[in-house]
């Protein structure tokens, strides 16, 4: 059941799709209260706390504070409050199970017991906002119930579950083909290649280098015919620079963000100088959308929107304020003072992504003058929907791959994400692993993070690792940032290894793809904690480095240095799978805490004593880095696990926009 409580006059975002009648009056909070600043839970001493989506921390929410306020930070340190999404759902559990959804897209916090350890305090910036309860059986019916009002996810094409190569940047087309070449001479299976900003021409969207990628079009094409499919980056800052087609159509247009007396408004992105287009007006939103069909009409067919928190480097503001703390003091005699230096120090750290720049710009809400500050979240998410509608009537019926760097739940319907900018350590594989529940919780299903890690230097041994979780991510992408050492599997020793975990992804591809088709179209969770499943079960609650896949799966990737293998919590016996690219072993196992050895070129995983899963046979699998993700839809099935069992397999063209019905359902 679902009850919502409106409080003043809520901007719409589009989150909700199968609405709700409002059930006004604070009374009908029910387990909350309202308080001066917002609103509060007394928590029980058991009570655990999940959602949030791409937030910090553990699975288990308890015992921090977290802002929902989409932020460019490359610095995912275990302190910092805000990532790039802002995902407002969470599920209580404990002496009542019930979830909370806040539709408000200015700033909200999360307090959940961090200044007293057992309240949960949800502090609006703004209070004009939609409040939901959402109760039912247990936390998966409760999920369900709240997927079933934001509507359907996204579904990207089947080749976009294959393996994918980014770097910022591949600088020219030959810099690509040194990553194809790389990769195919080894036999690692490659599915994609990205383009990251130096494909432009100065960091302008929608135009090519020419120099670098001498006729574009047929480069694609030449890719295509190796089964790999290129990926440019879209950034939301729009250069400004005359002669070029979509600043002057903005600026004639009006098409742009506003400051407060009505001028279009500066900011400093990679290009420069830039504006940023109002994606919170539909008109702006059309217009921008259609712009992809430059690279469409050159055959490609998937994209990165980034940069779209919006990310700023600096702004005129700023800059002024910087100057004047430069300006000669009056009847000054010595050099700048040590007080002074200082100053300057932190305004220069202030000059990015700072809040009055956020207050001082204004969107066009068809018809409504709407301050940024106060719809800041809608910003990458409606960025998002441009492209998806655009490409809707670009490619009609067809699936184009996209994803987003900033998002809010109502995004999950156009595209995905990936997780920003992390770092390659150890710490951040378990980060990617925590983030997956909470973020199928709020409808993100096409997701990973940047495997390898993207800033400072990766190692092999924590790419290999890496991967071994990243073949369960729908997303499973290597990236890495300008000046870190060079990360594509193929530059580092015994690339054997890689290519045997790599393929494991291309083997489990039956499996993937259609436990992906049944949490988007039953609005399921792929990823789930143990707490969901085994309620109950005490060990299980605690348990925030394993996950459950699907009905059938058990992952439990090696995060540590060194590591021969790690302990892993059965909570239930489950068959223990080492998979390779050629086979497997099969163990079955009992019950409770066991250690488990781990080889770096292994992927280990665990499944149900009641289940079993279809994969690629391994005769296939040798031959799978010269196939496509489509070769394998068709190819010869084996079963893992319990073959008296049954498994509801899920399957489709691939590639066409369908509905449910389209959807082929198998009891196999
Ligand atoms: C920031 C993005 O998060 C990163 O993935 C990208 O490589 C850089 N921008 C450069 O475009």
């Amino acid at each position: 059941m679902v009850s919502k409580i409106r409080f003043g006059n809520p901007v719409p975002t589009g989150a909700v799709v199968n609405g709700t009648a409002n059930v006004n009056g604070e009374a009908n909070l029910r387990y909350f209260e309202k308080t001066e600043q917002g609103f509060r839970f007394r928590m029980g001493k058991k009570d655990a706390v999940y959602g949030l989506g791409e937030a910090n921390r553990g699975i288990n929410k308890r015992g921090y504070q977290y802002v929902s306020y989409c932020t460019d930070d490359p610095n995912h340190t275990e302190e910092k409050l805000s990532l790039y999404g802002a995902h407002n759902f969470i599920v209580i559990d404990g002496a009542c199970t019930f979830g909370v959804f806040i539709d408000n897209p200015g700033r909200v916090t999360f307090d959940i017991g961090y200044e007293k350890m057992d309240e949960l305090n949800i502090i609006p910036e703004y209070e004009d906002l939609d409040f939901y309860i959402i109760e039912g059986d247990g936390i998966k019916d409760i999920v369900r119930q709240f997927r079933t009002l934001i509507g359907q996810s996204y579904i990207p094409p089947r080749w976009a579950f294959g393996y994918q190569q980014c770097r910022w940047s591949y600088m020219d087309a030959d810099a690509v083909w040194e990553v194809v070449d790389g990769y195919e001479n080894c036999g690692i299976p490659l599915s994609a290649v990205y383009l990251d900003i130096d494909y432009m021409e100065s960091y302008k969207d929608f135009t090519i280098n020419e120099e670098r990628f001498p006729d574009f079009g047929n480069f694609v094409k030449e890719m295509r015919e190796k089964n790999i499919h290129l990926v440019p980056i879209i950034d939301a800052g729009v250069k400004m620079e005359e002669g070029y087609d979509v600043y002057e159509e903005g600026v004639a247009k009006g098409y742009f963000v506003k400051d407060k007396e009505g001028r279009d408004y500066v900011t400093a992105v990679w290009p420069g100088l830039t504006h940023f287009p109002d994606f919170l007006n539909s008109e702006a939103r059309r217009w921008f959308g259609l712009k992809y069909k430059a690279l469409t009409d050159k055959g490609i067919d998937g994209f990165w929107n980034d940069m779209n928190e919006p990310a700023i480097f600096y702004t005129e503001r700023g800059i002024d304020e910087v100057k004047e703390l430069l300006k000669p003091e009056a009847g000054r005699k010595e050099d700048i003072s040590t007080d002074k230096l200082m100053e300057l120090k932190w305004k220069l750290n202030e000059l990015a992504n700072n809040d009055s720049d956020y207050k001082a710009m204004y969107h066009n809400m068809d018809g409504q003058l709407v301050n940024h500050d106060r719809v800041h979240n809608l910003y990458g998410y409606n960025m998002t929907k441009a492209a998806a509608e655009g490409l809707e009537e670009l490619r009609p019926g067809e699936r184009t791959l996209l994803f987003s760097r900033s998002s809010y739940i109502g995004m999950h319907r156009y595209g995905g994400i990936w997780m920003g900018d992390n770092q390659a350590w150890w710490s951040h594989i378990l980060l990617n692993l925590k983030m997956l529940p909470s973020l199928n919780m709020c409808g993100f299903l096409y997701t990973g993070a940047d495997i390898g890690g993207f800033g400072s230097n990766t190692t092999r041994e924590l790419l290999l690792r890496w991967l071994a979780l990243g073949v369960f991510t729908p997303l499973m992408r290597n990236h890495a940032a300008l000046g870190t050492r060079l990360q594509e599997c193929f530059r580092f020793e015994h690339t054997e290894d890689f290519k045997s975990v790599i393929s494991c992804r291309y083997r489990l591809l039956p499996y993937l793809y259609s436990e992906y088709l049944k949490s988007v179209y039953e609005n399921e969770m792929m990823f789930r904690p143990l707490a969901f499943d085994y309620s109950g079960d005490e060990i299980a609650g605690n348990v925030e480095d394993q996950l459950m896949l699907g009905n059938e799966v058990m992952i439990a990737p090696v995060y540590t240095q060194n590591a021969a293998g790690r302990y892993v919590y059965l909570p239930e016996p489950m068959t223990m799978i080492v998979m390779h690219e050629n086979g497997e072993e099969e163990k079955v196992m009992e019950k409770g805490v066991h250690f488990v050895e781990m080889p770096l070129n292994r992927v280990v995983f665990f499944i149900k004593e009641d289940a079993k899963i279809p994969v690629v046979s391994t005769e296939y699998g040798r031959k799978v880095c010269n196939d496509t993700t489509e070769g394998i839809a068709d190819s010869e099935m084996v079963w893992l696990g319990n073959k008296n069992k049954k498994y509801q397999m899920y399957t489709d063209n691939g590639h066409s926009k369908n509905k449910k019905d389209d959807v082929s359902v198998m009891e196999l």
